[in-house]
Order: C-alpha cells, then structure tokens, then sequence
C-alpha cells in the first residue's frame, strides 16, 4: 500500500500532458477481441491499472498481448476460453465489455460481474435488455453473467437510461448481428465516439455515434488494425480544476477543448481566465473565484467524474454552491475528508451545499473511489500544511503519475510506502 504526501499551498505554473482516455481505452482494448484476423496496434493507452487488468484478462482468454512504449498490441486471432474467470474481472468496471465483443464474436460468452468505483447502485439491466433484443439469453448465476445466442439478429432498442456502458457493450455485440441495429437514448461521451470509430477501422458499419441514435449494420468479420486513443477529457479537467483551485497558469497539452466545454464555461463563470487552443487549454487564476452551482448531467452535460475534483475548488471559492449529482447516488463520500480539512459542506442525498471557506489545513485523509482521491490531491495542494492521502490504488487505476505530472507544475507532492 502506498500513499501520497503532500505539501501544499503553493501555486502551480507550467504545461502538462493530458494521457489516452481511460473510459476510452478500457472499452476499446476488449473490443479488440471482436478481429478474427490480424493484430490491433492501439496507442495513445494510458499508464493506469485499469489497462493492466485487461491484459491480464486478454491473457486469461488466451490471447497475445505486447505493450511497447504507450502501444498495446493484441492478438485475438485464437481465444483460447470464453470464461472470464478471473479476480482481475471484479477489480474493475469495464470489464463487462468483455461480454458484448465475445457474444457479438462468439456468440458465447460468460464473464464475472465487474467492480469498479463504490459510487452507486451501478445495475447492468440496460445492458441485458440490449443483449436479449439482439436474440441472445442471459444468465446471472454464482457471480457471473453468462450470455449464448443461436444468431444475433439486429432490432430497435430504446434504452431506459442514457448509459455509457450499456450504450457501448450492445453496440459491440451489435457489430457482427444480421441486419440493422438501432440504439435509441444512446450515450454521446467522447469515448463512446472513440469506440465506433475503432470498430469502423476494424471494419464495422457504424454511423451517428456521439448522436443519441446509433445505426450498426452488421457485417461477417472485422480485422485488426492501428489505431490512437483519444486524450482524456477527464484527466484534462482534473488539471483545469485543480489550476483553478491552486492558483497559477497551466497550459493543458494534448487535449479535444470541444470536449472540456461544460468545464471551461463553469471555470469562466467563477472567474478563471481559460483560453482555447487546437489542442491545448490554457487556464489561468488568481484564486479569487466565486462559487457557482454544478448539475452533472451525461455528455454535453458537466461530467460526474469532475464533480469530485470540483467539490474541492467550489471549497474554497467565495460564497454558497450547490452540487446536484444526478447520476450517482453515492458519489459525495469524498466530503466527509474535505471536511476533516476544514471545508464547510452539508450533503443530504445526492446535493451537496458548499460555504466556501478561505483555506483547507492539512490532514491524513483517506480515497475510497478513484475521482475522490483526485478531489483529495487536489485539496492536499490547496491546503496549508502537511497533507497524507492514502487509499492511492484507486487513483493509479485511473490517473497515469499523477504525483510526477503535478510535481512538474510545481507541486510539492511525494509517493511513500504505508507504515
Ligand atoms: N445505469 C442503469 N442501468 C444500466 C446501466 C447504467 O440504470 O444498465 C445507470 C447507472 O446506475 C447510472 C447511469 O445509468 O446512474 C449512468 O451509468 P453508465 O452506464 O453511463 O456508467 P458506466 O458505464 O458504469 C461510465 C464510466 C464512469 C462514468 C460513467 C458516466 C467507464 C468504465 N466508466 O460508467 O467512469 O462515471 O460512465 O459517465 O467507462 C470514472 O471514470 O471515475 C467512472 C466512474
């Protein structure tokens, strides 16, 4: 076990590089295994454990996989099992869209029920729903879906709630069945976009993703091929935020700005300075930001996986905001250690009421999800005195050095081992 030490108080100046998209590269890496021939050359991945997970997985399955300086390539032309029997299944969330590139491939799948963050209930009924359109049974038993289809035979469906997951699982399944598949209410993200870009280079026919209606007509087989993540917008707003909340200038390189809009428009209105580039993102502040209200919404709607980051600016920026976390119902636990920093926020459900104080003290603080632990690296670089934040592992599955990219804008931030 490791943790973070901290000592803050110290504006951050400099440029960092924004790494590949995690909630890209973890759905694109299984979707790989939908190529019968060839290799895919991915690049752009991310230093993160999620991705060492999937490689453990693809091992699992009997697949080759090579990782060379930020590219993985992965060779599925054989699948030696189509059970995902493994602890590093349940280590994460994305491990589900093993589910859909199996089924759509083989028609056969069955693959452990995913971890991933303690943010919420987090059900996988939209995914099922798809799945069973598509003409496949699905089974949960001792733990483990397990999904079988005679034939796969695309259909229209009309999913109950804008899901990322379930969005991007049935259209990987959708891939190889017959005729046209509609996806209605589909999740827009960046990465959902990435995803069927991928699977079109491989071969697939996808039209209208980052639109809520995705047509996939089917087609025999798809083949490897080279292809870049995309940068994370999530990483990306985590700097933009944490500028903002330390004070300084940061040129943010490497990023989509069309994807930071519902972060760049909040920072603006409290009074940051953000200048748009190609693709880079320059924010600057003086601290002096007022308060604002945030709902997070799907995409283009203010991401929930900023909120927790955000939470910490809204803490020590003038006057009363509110926070309205609209798709989980847990994602507030990171207050509690806020407060033990001398924040002054009230949380009941899923709305959280922030008085912005002058400063945040140092404390030993503790991650229990993975953007938690960024609102806390975050408020240990804001905080006078000496900050310990433990609970590190869910950052690294997430944030590629994150102590080493801050430590070049001039943070003061260490990694140690736990007593
Ligand atoms: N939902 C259902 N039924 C389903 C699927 C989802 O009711 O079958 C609900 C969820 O409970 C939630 C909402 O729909 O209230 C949205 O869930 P979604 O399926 O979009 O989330 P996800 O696919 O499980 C991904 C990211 C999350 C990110 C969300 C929302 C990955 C691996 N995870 O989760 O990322 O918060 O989309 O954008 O892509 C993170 O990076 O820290 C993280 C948690």
């Amino acid at each position: 076990m490791e943790k973070l030490i901290i000592n803050g108080g110290k504006s951050i100046y400099g440029e960092v590089e924004i790494s590949g998209a995690k909630n890209a590269v973890v759905a694109i890496l299984p979707a790989a295994i939908i190529a019968s021939k060839g290799k895919c050359c991915i690049d752009n991945i991310p230093n993160i454990e999620d991705v060492n997970c999937i490689e453990r997985i693809f091992e699992y399955l009997g697949c080759k996989v090579e990782r060379k300086e930020g590219a993985l390539t992965i060779d599925s032309t054989v699948v030696k099992s189509l059970n995902a029997n493994t602890e590093h299944v349940r280590k994460m969330r994305a491990s589900y869209y093993f589910l859909g590139a199996l089924l759509g491939r083989f028609k056969e799948a069955r693959v452990e029920l995913p971890g991933g963050c303690p943010i919420g209930s987090r059900p996988i009924d939209q995914h099922i729903k798809g799945f069973e359109a598509l003409g496949a049974s699905v089974t949960i038993e001792c733990g483990a879906v397990s999904v079988k289809a005679e034939r796969l035979v695309g259909t229209s469906i009309y999913f109950d709630v804008i899901s990322v997951g379930a969005t991007i699982n049935v259209m990987l399944a959708a891939v190889f069945a017959e005729g046209v598949t509609i996806l209605e209410n589909a999740a827009k993200e960046p990465h959902v976009v990435d995803v069927a870009n991928f699977l079109n280079s491989m071969g697939a026919k996808i039209k209208g993703a980052g639109t809520d209606t995705i047509k996939i007509t089917g087609v025999d087989e798809v083949v490897g091929c080279n292809y870049s993540v995309i940068p994370d917008q999530i990483e990306a707003g985590t700097f933009m935020v944490a500028t903002a909340a330390c004070g300084g200038e940061v040129k943010i390189k490497n990023v989509i700005p069309k994807h930071l809009e519902s972060i760049s428009a909040k920072l603006i209105e409290m009074g940051a300075n953000v200048i748009e580039g190609d693709d880079n993102i320059i924010v600057k502040s003086d601290k002096n930001l007022k308060g604002v209200n945030i709902k997070t919404l799907p995409y283009p709607g203010f991401p929930t996986d900023v909120q927790q980051p955000m939470s910490t600016l809204l803490a020590v920026s003038k006057g009363r905001s509110v926070i309205n976390e609209s798709i989980y119902e847990n994602r507030l636990k990171h207050v509690e250690e806020l407060n033990r920093m001398g924040a002054n926020i009230t949380v009941e459900g899923r709305v959280a009421v922030i008085d912005g104080v002058e400063k945040l003290k140092g404390a030993n603080v503790k991650a229990t999800d993975l953007r938690a632990g960024a609102a806390l690296v975050i408020a240990g670089l804001v905080a006078e005195g000496t900050t310990v934040v433990e609970g590190i592992q869910h950052i690294d599955r997430g944030y590629p050095n994150i102590e080493e990219k801050f430590k070049h804008l001039g943070g003061d931030i260490t990694r140690a081992k736990c007593d």
